[in-house]
């Protein structure tokens, strides 16, 4: 299968939306199904025997001469107005890499997957479609409730798969060599050094947070200022401190990327604010102090505001190095395209974070124009795809080369 057609792929993909108007694709939504129809159909062309596992992951499976399974995929859920290639690239190339395979046999089988959820947008829970895989999924998630007040176990429930199954999607009990991840960049290093693609070397640890800010509603015509209790503007006061801590902490980014105020009129003064925190750093014990700190400032001003202040949510994903040995087959594997190996950290987190409490986990960036990503005009070049899908057919044959020696 050529790069053109991954390319078309990820065309195709982008319209399968909850909104006409942009490429909006949360977890197990009505497009989901639509994906997981087109998607399933491009893996049993591919010779792949296709399943849907009880967290909404798509798994195709390419058997080989052995059990033991090297596992290639991305995520293809998305974020609100999103661009057509953050993960769902690295699927359609997992996939484009099996067709060309063209049924030989491997020393190993080959299982791509498609993740249900890497994103957490709806649940403001990330990675829940790896870590069911991973055999890292907590049943207390399935309480979680999206912003319609729908439980996860019953968005899952809804979607036709049954949680109480979820255990049995984990890959614990297999033999796995490794996960693999193409994804684009999302930044703009590889476009700086005019390399088409590079080499993960360690993804970047992460706190999300939901913060509550409680004050007191009041009419906004007749409250003086001094007697207000605004959870609005103490929330405003917060974010503008996050911007200056993050600012002052070399390689920290610190992000308030979504709000809700209560009870949103124009006329009344706002009494309850609900935000996400996000903040990530390469060192685990940077991130943990500045969060420390963080929530400290948040702390202070709500009491010199009369604001009640509290962690609504949390989840913290540590850094994680890539594994040597398996990047080191992928950077041969790149080397062989003629292209200088650049190793490069990743600020963003994908679902390899997650695969890693599994197995060796190894990922390629591809070139990602201007670094836009979570943006509409999110783009690839085409020929970066052509030699990211040769990077990733030649790692495959190396490492069934290492499994015949
Ligand atoms: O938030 C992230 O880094 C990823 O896009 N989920
Ligand atoms: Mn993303
Ligand atoms: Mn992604």
């Amino acid at each position: 299968m050529s790069y053109q057609t991954v390319l078309e792929r990820c065309e195709i993909l982008a319209g399968f939306t909850e909104d006409p108007s942009a490429i909006t694709r949360r977890f197990l939504t009505a497009p989901v199904r639509q994906v997981h129809e087109q998607v399933g159909n491009w893996m049993r062309r591919a010779g792949m025997q296709v399943r849907i596992d009880a967290i909404g992951n798509i798994v195709g499976h390419y058997p080989g001469v052995s059990a033991e399974t090297l596992v290639i995929g991305s995520h293809l859920d998305t974020v609100p107005n999103a661009g057509k290639y953050d993960g769902v690239l690295g699927v359609m190339l997992a996939i484009a890499a099996v067709e060309s395979l063209a049924g030989k046999k491997l020393p190993f089988a080959i299982d791509v997957i498609g993740f249900s959820e890497e994103e957490g947008v709806r649940f403001a829970m990330p990675y829940l479609g790896s870590r069911a895989v991973a055999g890292t999924f907590d049943e207390s998630f399935l309480q979680l409730k999206d912003a319609d007040g729908t439980s996860l176990n019953d968005a899952i429930a809804q979607f036709g798969v049954d949680p109480r199954e979820i255990p049995s999607a984990s890959f614990r009990n297999r033999k796995i060599i490794g996960f693999i991840e193409a994804h684009i960049e999302q930044g703009p290093v590889l476009e700086g050094l005019n390399l088409p693609v590079g080499v993960v070397e360690a993804i970047a640890g992460q706190s999300k947070l939901t913060l509550i800010f409680t004050g007191r509603a009041g009419h906004a015509g007749t409250v003086p200022m001094n007697r207000r209790r605004d959870a609005l503007a103490a929330a405003a006061e917060f974010i503008v401190e996050v911007e200056e801590i993050g600012k002052n902490i070399p390689g920290l980014v610190a992000t308030v990327g979504q709000i809700f105020c209560l009870p949103g009129a124009t006329n009344v003064i706002p009494a309850n604010v609900k935000c996400s925190l996000d903040v990530r750093h390469a060192e685990d014990s940077t991130r943990s102090a500045v969060l420390a700190k963080i929530v400290d400032a948040g702390k202070s001003l709500a009491q010199r505001r009369q604001i009640d202040f509290r962690i609504d949510g949390r989840s913290d994903q540590p850094a994680v190095p890539m594994d040597r040995q398996i990047s080191a087959f992928l950077a041969g594997a790149v080397k062989e395209q003629g292209i200088s190996v650049h190793r490069l950290p990743s600020g963003a987190g994908h679902d390899a974070a997650i695969m890693a409490a599994l197995c060796p986990v190894a990922m390629l960036f591809l070139r990602n124009p201007g670094g836009i990503s979570h943006h509409p005009d999110e783009s690839v070049l085409a020929g970066d795809v052509e030699i990211a899908l040769a990077v990733l057919s030649s790692l495959i044959e190396r490492l069934a080369q290492e499994h015949r020696s």
